[in-house]
Parts: C-alpha cells; structure tokens; sequence
C-alpha cells in the first residue's frame, strides 16, 4: 500500500473526513495520486477552527468588535498646483531610481462576471478588443516611455488561473511590455466545507478549493519569493491593485510622492460614496487603528452621519487602490490575516457519488481581506480622488459595475490615464 494513502487515510480518519477517500478505488492513478496531494496538503485543524467560526457567525451573525471613529484623507482636488507638482516630481524620481513596483490582484474567481477564463483576459469591448491585462500593459508602457525604466509588475494568480493567465501573456508577446519585469505568483487555495463540516468533494477525485482571498497576497508574497525579490531590487513603495478597474492608474507618481512625503507605511485612494448604501467598505478607525468597515457591517445611522459641511462621516470607500512600503513584511511577520467567511452554493458529490447541484447556498468559503492588514499599522495616509477618474470596476455580466458601464467611463476619459 502506498505511503501516501496511508498517511492520507490517518488524516481523514483523524478528522472525521473519510468521505474523501470514498471512490479512490475508481479513479484513475494519475487522479489518485492528485487526490492525496490535495488531502496532505490541508491544514485539517485550520478547516476545523474555520468552520466552527463559519457555524458561530451563521448562528449569531458578525459584530464588529471594537470602537469605530472617523479617519482623515486628504482630497486630491483641494491641493495647490505646486504641491501636486512636488509630489508628481518626488514620485517621478523614485520611480526613475527603482524605488516602485505594481501589483496587480488577479486571483479572483469572477463568479459574478461569469467569463470563462481568467478575468484579465476579459474583453470589455473597446475599439481596441485590449483585454484588462492589456489595459494594465499599457499604463506600464507608458511609463517606460516616459521614464526610460521598466517598472516591476507583480501578478498574482490564483492554482485555477496561473496556467492560462500566463499563456495569455504568451500568446500576446507580454503585449510589448519588458517580459523580465512580469513576475506570476500564486496564491494559497482553501477547501471549502458543507455545513456539516465535511470538506467538499467537487468531482470523485478531486476536493472543492477556491482562491483564499485577495489578503492572501502577503503570505503568497513571502512564500513565492517576491517579497524577497522586493527588497533585492530596492523596491520601496509597492502599489497594489485589482485587475478589474479598468481606470486603475498602476504607477501614479502622485500617489508615490505623496506616501513618500505623509511618512506613513500604508496609503489607499478612496472616492466618496455615490449614497449611503452603496454596497463598498468605507474607511475609518477601529480602535484608534486604520480598518475598513464593509457595507454589511456598518449601522444604517453610520452610514448616514453627516458632518458639519454635510459630507459622509464615513463614506470615504475603499476601491482596492493601496500602497504599501515594502517595510510591511516586517511589521505583519508570515502570520497571514484572518478569514472571513463566506457562503455559498456549490456542486457537490454525495454519498452515493451521485453530483449534486443545489439550489440555495450549502458551503462555507473561506477568505482574507486585503484591508485587514491596515488594521496592524497606528495610521495610513488616505487620498481621496473622483471616481469619474480612477473607478470604473468590471464586477457584474451587467447593468452596474459591468463591462458597459466600465467601458464608458473609459472612453469618457479618453486613453490618457496613466
Ligand atoms: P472581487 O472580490 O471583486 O472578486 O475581487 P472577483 O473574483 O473579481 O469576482 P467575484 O466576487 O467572484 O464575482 C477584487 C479583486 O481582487 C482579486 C480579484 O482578481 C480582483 O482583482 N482577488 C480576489 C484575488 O486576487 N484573489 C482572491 O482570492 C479574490
């Protein structure tokens, strides 16, 4: 018998997880072999603890624990022609040095948008046919143009996309840009589990994983080496961003000079709220430290608050345009962040290897939040820009948030975004 199963059998008997050895008999030995690895890859009492949360959120829903206050930003549009100029310049300089790198989210499963393939490949239908990783492309480009460097690009994917993102790369020649300054890193996958507590078996041979939320990029970062890459080439400030914004400006030395200048190691653009239930986590303080608090959280009388002037108390929303100075490794250590859960409906093979398709959520998935990490720094320095500039989101097939909507905003202002 061999070593593997074994091992894999003591696991699952120890965990109460037989269930996933069930049809290990009908399956091929390359499936075989693939099944145990993905067993003796589970951190079995991390899925235990998880779901116990998952449970006690479900029966007593999720509290914020902690005091909320308001944060302060600074508003892009109220400053002097000179100080964005010193800022652009400073930005600029550090840019020129080596001093910057991008980072751009892609391990995101795109549920919502339901493409099939990786979201960067996703064509919103400009003139061009540019796919989102294109877009992104582009801005580095310019950027080499203008400065004479390449900028670093770190990507990251997700076990269910690196392959054909990466081949998306390939088949477009990295779409000109240098192929050197693209690295891929991967990030961390988590089974999900039913609400009995079994972990999930989505084919006979194969467990139920999904990507563990974009706060899975600093372990994913350590891991994968591009934290130490990150500080081998000299990178201070690291800009991190989603793939699905197509007006995301990747290297906008006015955000660089300016983290530079606030002397805080954490920063993030926010635009005001469109109304008070727009669904988008906002900024604010929870005990005295930066934290974002999501729509679901938030009280309809917080969300409401107006100050003097009648501006949001809290409606500063986080649109996962951060800035991080490499530093931050050492602050956050390897710990990673919590996980949040989600539930959700998911296909199934039950006990008589028959695949289920339910029709209402029936597992619990698991997921780090960028924003958490905020929560480990006494201050970040908050610009606040205009959405009409920075924010048109990819999120749904359509109306709101889809390729439509991003689309216009994009030709409203023209290609000369940086
Ligand atoms: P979303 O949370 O909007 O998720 O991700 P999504 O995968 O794009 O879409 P849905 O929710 O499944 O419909 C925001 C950004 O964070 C990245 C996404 O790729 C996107 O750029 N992300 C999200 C990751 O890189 N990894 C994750 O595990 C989750």
């Amino acid at each position: 018998m061999n070593e593997k199963f074994i091992k894999a059998q003591e696991l699952t008997k120890k965990y109460d997880q037989e269930h996933l050895l069930a049809f290990y008999n009908e399956l091929s030995a390359c499936e075989q072999e693939n099944l145990l690895d993905q067993i003796l890859s589970i951190d079995f009492d991390l899925m235990n603890e998880l779901f116990l949360q998952a449970k006690a959120e479900m029966e007593g829903g999720t509290e914020i624990k902690g005091e909320i206050t308001p944060i302060g930003c600074v508003e892009k549009s109220a400053l002097s022609a000179n100080e964005l100029k010193a800022y652009e310049e400073k930005g600029r300089k550090i840019m020129k040095d080596g001093g910057f790198a991008a980072v751009t989210m892609a391990g995101g499963q795109g549920t919502r948008l339901g493409h099939n393939g990786p979201k960067g490949t996703y064509d919103i239908g400009l003139e061009s046919h540019m796919s989102l990783f294109e877009i992104q492309a582009m801005r580095l480009k310019k950027k080499k143009e203008e400065l004479g460097v390449n900028i670093p690009w770190y990507i990251m994917t997700s076990k269910e996309n690196d392959a054909a993102t990466k081949a998306h790369f390939e088949a477009n020649n990295y779409f000109g840009y240098d192929k050197d300054s693209i690295m891929f890193f991967v990030q961390c996958m988590l089974p999900m589990i039913h609400t009995n507590g079994k972990v999930v078996l989505c084919e006979k041979g194969k467990i139920k994983e999904g990507a563990d939320g974009h706060g899975g990029i600093f372990t994913a970062m350590i891991k994968s080496g591009v934290a130490a890459d990150i500080k081998k080439r000299g990178v201070n400030w690291l800009f991190v961003g989603g793939i699905d914004n197509v007006l995301v400006r990747l290297c906008d030395p006015v955000f660089v000079g300016y983290m530079e200048e606030s002397g805080k190691m954490i920063g993030g653009k926010s635009l005001i709220k469109r109304d008070p239930y727009e669904k988008a986590g906002v900024f604010c303080k929870k005990d005295g430290k930066p934290y974002v608090i999501e729509y679901t959280e938030i009280s309809k009388e917080m969300a409401e608050m107006v100050d003097e002037n009648g501006q949001y108390v809290y409606g500063d929303a986080h649109i996962l345009c951060n800035m991080f100075n490499s530093k931050v490794f050492d602050v956050m250590g390897d710990k990673g962040l919590p996980y949040h859960t989600a539930f959700k409906k998911t296909a199934y093979i039950d006990e008589n290897g028959n695949e289920i398709t339910p029709d209402k959520p029936n597992a619990y998935k698991f997921e780090a939040f960028i924003f958490d990490a905020f929560n480990f720094f006494d201050d970040m320095a908050i610009l606040r820009i205009t959405r009409e500039e920075e924010f048109a989101p990819v999120k749904n097939k359509e109306g709101e948030d889809s390729p439509a909507t991003a689309k216009a905003l994009y030709e409203a202002c023209g290609e000369e975004i940086y």
